[in-house]
């Protein structure tokens, strides 16, 4: 089987002014040149505010800087906006797509999320592509086929292992310290990265990273990134304490 290396996302959401957004990015970089071989790969997504002068904070660090979303084109009359290349400009190596937060307040579709990620990747940018199903259509009985169809319409059809991360996040679990169980967690990711199969191949499925998020926590993160198909995490509240996130780190197996 192939070995994927575990991806510890924090995804910083709204929250951080210069202050405390560079004490905590100081502190991560403290405590992971701490971490003599870690077993993981970390990567923080701050406000746009922040990226330029977290970037300079971690250029000897191992931690990979990310943004929280990109604007589809190129560059042009959309004010407001961030492409891309400003952000592989600002210094990020990855972006976050399609976050059920940008679905539901902006209004962003799966055809959006995947005009998105392509950006991202022609900017040589790793996209982290979000996808989850609301607890409505979990009662259902609608989570693998809803899964499903945002893979298919939401990742890019020439992605690969090397540009692109999943990442599955139940919308009722965001930010409400309630998760799926162990089980359905893992059939979750195992159906997501079968239908990658289909859409990408079998090799692109088997490389490519999928991360869990929703209420990860350090109590729960240990048998969540135990799980044979979650190849890490992407974490909210969690990441902006230092010690929780490197807590959840640490678990990884
Ligand atoms: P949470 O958020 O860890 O606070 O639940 C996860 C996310 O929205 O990415």
């Amino acid at each position: 089987m192939t070995h994927r290396r575990p991806l510890i996302a924090g995804n910083w959401k709204m929250n951080g002014l210069s202050g405390d957004g560079f004490e905590l990015a100081e502190a991560l970089v403290d405590g992971m040149a701490d971490v003599e071989t870690p077993a993981y790969d970390m990567l923080i997504c701050p406000p746009f505010t922040l990226i330029g002068g977290i970037a300079a904070l971690l250029d000897d660090s191992a931690i990979a800087l990310g943004a929280q979303d990109c604007h589809a084109a190129e560059k042009g009359a959309h004010t407001g906006d961030i492409s891309a290349a400003m952000l592989a400009d600002a210094g990020c190596d990855f972006v976050i797509v399609g976050h059920s937060e940008r679905r539901t307040d902006h209004g962003e579709d799966d055809a959006t999320v995947k005009a998105k990620a392509e950006a991202a990747q022609g900017a040589d940018l790793i996209a982290v592509v979000c996808i989850g199903e609301t607890e409505a259509q979990r009662d259902a009985g609608e989570t693998l086929d809803v899964v499903c169809r945002q893979i298919q319409g939401s990742v890019p059809g020439n992605s690969i292992a090397a540009n692109t991360v999943v990442a599955y996040e139940p919308v009722w679990a965001i930010g409400t310290g309630r998760t799926p169980t162990n089980d359905e967690v893992q059939e979750v990711h195992a159906e997501i990265r079968k239908e990658i199969s289909g859409l990408l191949g079998e090799e692109v499925a088997q490389g490519m990273r999928l991360l869990y998020g929703g209420s990860m926590k350090p109590g729960n993160a240990k048998d969540l990134l135990a799980l044979a198909d979650v190849d890490g995490g992407l974490i909210g509240g969690a990441s902006l304490k230092a010690e929780d996130f490197f807590g959840i780190a640490q678990s990884c197996p």
